[in-house]
């Protein structure tokens, strides 16, 4: 049946992402679907354009959704559908006043981002990229007993600051490498801690004790800039820090004081602020600092599946039915 113009729902999609998703709303009767159709970011001032008259919204962590967006879409707006599970770029205040649900997605992505989270441990303790460019540069002259040493999992003492969903998954996959010790930090003791054999201890401690700290914590008031200089400080001089939840929640100048004066011995970056980190930006000057620019959930199929409940979660807001997904406001 052809639908009125009236019934017509007005949809914009903020980036070319997955077919997975873009079929689901092209065959939906009742989406008027528009895309930006880039790899990169739609400007501001093409969002605000954009987004008026919206129903729906489907966008991505690095479009900011405040006050100024909602505005300019004005009262149609029923519905944010967000092709991610963390939700900080969200004006949740704005969005909950004005009565839109939100969509995101949580769980399909838990599995890649926590292997991309041991990865990344891994090629940090274990000096990978420095050992590649050595390869590459000639630097490799012979077996060296002193040479591009590191650190290893085996007997050692992880902390996970934010046992959550990938907190989780990344306490399980670290287990099995011979961890002694699994602590964690968060406001609550979580009863699937004991799968891990995890102990819920004061971040303090936490600090002291470890021998890899893994972030993987949402970003909140509290949580933001929660990776100091009084935190670093905390940490043994042998010790590894990784950060696979957002950039916001390091001071990245205090982190680079506590790499450059051997405070901590290493750290391993997924996110920074801003993102893209400038090529120019001083951390990257550093061996023992690996960035990479997050790429926590990216494989083809986890996308594919994020692309997809996110246009589930998006039709449902439209329809006024249960979403997949929906973020609890
Ligand atoms: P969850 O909500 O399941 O986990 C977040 C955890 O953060 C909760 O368990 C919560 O524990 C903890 N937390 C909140 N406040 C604090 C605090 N003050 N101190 C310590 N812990 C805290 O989310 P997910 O595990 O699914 O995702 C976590 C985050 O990972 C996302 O919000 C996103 O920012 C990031 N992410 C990054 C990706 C990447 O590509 N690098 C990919 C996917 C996600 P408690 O209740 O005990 O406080
Ligand atoms: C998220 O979903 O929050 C990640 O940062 C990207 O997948």
């Amino acid at each position: 049946t052809v639908m009125s113009a009236r019934q017509m729902m007005k949809v914009f999609v903020t980036r070319r992402v997955p077919q997975e998703g873009m079929k689901l709303l092209q065959k939906a009767a009742m989406c008027d679907v528009s895309v930006w159709d880039s790899d990169e970011p739609v400007p501001r001032a093409e969002l605000l354009k954009k987004v008026e008259g919206a129903h729906g919204l489907l966008c991505l962590l690095s479009d900011r959704i405040d006050a100024e967006v909602l505005d300019a879409a004005g009262p149609n707006l029923k519905v944010i559908s967000t092709m991610s599970v963390g939700f900080d770029h969200l004006a949740i205040d704005e969005i909950k006043k004005r009565g839109i649900r939100v969509g995101y997605t949580p769980d399909v992505l838990t599995d890649a981002t926590a292997e991309l989270t041991v990865a990344l441990l891994l090629a940090t303790a274990r000096r990978l990229p420095e050992a590649i460019q050595e390869v590459k540069s000639g630097g490799w002259s012979s077996w060296k007993p002193l040479w591009l040493c590191g650190y290893g999992l085996s007997g050692s003492t992880v902390g996970v600051i934010g046992l959550g969903r990938i907190g989780l998954a990344i306490a399980q996959r670290l287990k099995p490498f011979g961890v002694k010790r699994l602590l964690y930090s968060g406001r609550q003791t979580k009863p699937q801690a004991g799968e891990v054999g995890g102990e819920h201890v004061p971040l303090d401690m936490l600090l002291c004790e470890s021998d890899f700290v893994v972030v993987s914590c949402s970003l909140t008031p509290d949580t933001q800039e929660l990776c100091n200089k009084a935190f670093f400080s905390k940490m043994k001089n042998t010790a590894i820090f990784i950060n696979t939840s957002r950039g916001a929640v390091v001071n990245q100048e205090d982190l680079l004081e506590a790499l450059t004066s051997g405070q901590i011995a290493a750290a391993g970056l997924d996110v920074t602020t801003p993102e893209p980190l400038p090529t120019d930006h001083p951390l990257l000057r550093l061996n023992n600092c690996v960035v990479l620019p997050h790429i926590g959930s990216a494989t083809i199929s986890t996308r594919g599946v994020m692309a997809q409940l996110s246009a589930h979660n998006l039709l449902s807001g439209l329809t006024g039915d249960a979403m997949p997904s929906e973020l609890k406001l």
